[in-house]
């Protein structure tokens, strides 16, 4: 019996130096590979891979963005409602940590996470801005409004973020800061003192504008980044950023005002 001859496909050959052609044009178009020395090898870190960091920790940043809301709402309870959960947060996990520890743990998390979110996001930007030739002609004109203020709503809160820790937990921005003891802490003195200014509440409403627009957008692509294609799903998940992006920033933006106006003072 004549045996069948198992027809092997030919061995593909990379060339060794120069522009690649073909099929790798393409995957090299779409940032799959990446060219060095005319040998062929994966970019890495993948685009998949940085989308996925991206994502998570633009959830842990909304997270963390969503209960500081929950903690600053304890500034309508009055002076000593608000520097008591102040203090909380220096010493809970107390004996078990030592005092600040647990804030401490929760600083690196948040700042590592924030660092990862800044370089992921840019270098996935950055990648396609290559790709698509550079120069004016490569910005990207599609998109909704919000999504195209991303890299300016990012940079807002980037510096928003700075100014913010300088005036309200080290208090070099702040004229009267008064920094916490082991027993006391006067973060309600020390936000009345800030918002007391225009141009200070003016930074933090216009902040929490850009904190509204960054994090509605953040959201819905959270849902695309994840491979959601369900319509229904989509939709409910559209309503939820919404949601959350309007009802944190309106609640921050709650607090200048109104102190602004008087109503906590
Ligand atoms: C108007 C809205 C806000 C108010 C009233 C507010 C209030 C405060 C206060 C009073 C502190 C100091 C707590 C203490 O040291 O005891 C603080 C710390 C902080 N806030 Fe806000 N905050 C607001 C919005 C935001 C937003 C939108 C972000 C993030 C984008 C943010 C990030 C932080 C960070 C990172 C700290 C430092 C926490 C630490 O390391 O101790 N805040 N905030």
């Amino acid at each position: 019996m004549a045996q069948e001859t198992v027809k092997k496909p030919p061995v593909r050959t990379l060339p060794r130096e120069g522009r690649v052609t073909g099929a790798d044009d393409i995957l090299l178009e779409r940032g799959r590979i990446g060219k060095a020395g005319g040998r062929i090898e994966r970019v890495r870190p993948s685009n998949w891979s940085l989308k996925v960091t991206a994502a998570m920790t633009g959830v842990l940043l909304a997270l963390f963005v969503t209960i500081h809301m929950v903690g600053n709402l304890k500034v309508y309870s009055g002076p000593e409602s608000f520097n008591a959960y102040a203090h909380w947060l220096r010493v809970v996990g107390d004996p078990l940590l030592p005092e600040m520890g647990l804030l401490w743990i929760v600083r690196i998390v948040m700042g590592t996470a924030l660092i990862l979110h800044i370089w992921s996001t840019l270098l996935v930007r950055y990648r396609g801005f290559k790709l698509r030739g550079g120069g004016s002609k490569a910005r990207l004109h599609g998109g909704s409004f919000i999504s195209r203020l991303m890299l300016t709503t990012g940079l807002i809160l980037m510096v928003f973020v700075v100014f913010h820790i300088l005036d309200l937990t080290t208090g070099q921005a702040n004229s009267d800061f008064q920094a916490p003891t082991a027993t006391d802490s006067f973060a309600y003195e020390n936000l009345i003192n800030s918002f007391s200014n225009p141009l200070f509440a003016s930074i933090y409403m216009v902040s929490m504008v850009a904190l509204a627009f960054h994090l509605v957008h953040g959201l819905w692509v959270l849902a695309t980044d994840l491979g959601v294609t369900a319509l229904r799903t989509r939709t409910v998940w559209k309503a939820v950023a919404h949601l959350v992006a309007l009802v944190v920033a309106l609640v921050n933006l709650s607090i200048p005002a109104a102190v602004l106006m008087g109503v906590v003072s």
